[in-house]
């Protein structure tokens, strides 16, 4: 019996321990805002935090889950209000959108870590998380914006 979190909520699981994550929030908890792009690790679009950690769910065995905390965009924030979020909607980020809650879990991540990243930081963080409308230039832009609200926020 595999005991963890999803959006600080207990869950239960007893079946494969190899089956990945992403397979469990979108199958069974009806979580399907984390998406299916290449089951690989190779695009992100998969991505959600384990423990706080931006971690590809795709690649993930339940086994790996066991006793933690797993946080997809459906439990980022209510309403969609996280500072990250906000700033997605404030310059109309996404275009088709099926990599975007990918590339919103990576952010967020990142500006955990490196409240103030640089360019540089924004490239490393953001490189395995892939566009095929091509948006990085408004990611980047959104990242740089929700990382002045914070930083707004606290003064
Ligand atoms: S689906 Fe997980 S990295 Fe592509
Ligand atoms: S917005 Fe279409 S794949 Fe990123």
């Amino acid at each position: 019996m595999i005991q963890l979190k999803v959006n600080g909520a207990a869950r239960q699981y007893d079946d494969d321990p190899e089956m990945p994550l992403l397979w469990y929030l979108r199958d069974e908890l009806q979580l399907t805002g984390s998406k299916f792009g290449c089951g690989m690790g190779l695009c992100g679009a998969c991505t959600v935090h384990i423990n706080g950690e931006a971690s590809r769910s795709c690649l993930t065995p339940m086994s790996a889950a066991a006793g933690k905390e797993v946080t997809t965009i459906e439990g980022l924030s209510e309403n969609g209000t996280h500072p990250v979020q906000r700033a997605w909607e404030q310059i109309q980020v996404p275009q088709c959108g099926y990599c975007q809650s990918g590339q919103i879990m990576q952010a967020v991540a990142l500006l955990k870590k490196k409240p103030r990243p640089t360019d540089q930081d924004i490239e490393e963080a953001m490189s395995g998380n892939i566009c095929r409308c091509g948006t990085y230039q408004r990611i980047r832009q959104a990242i740089k914006i929700a990382a002045n609200q914070k930083a707004g926020a606290k003064a």
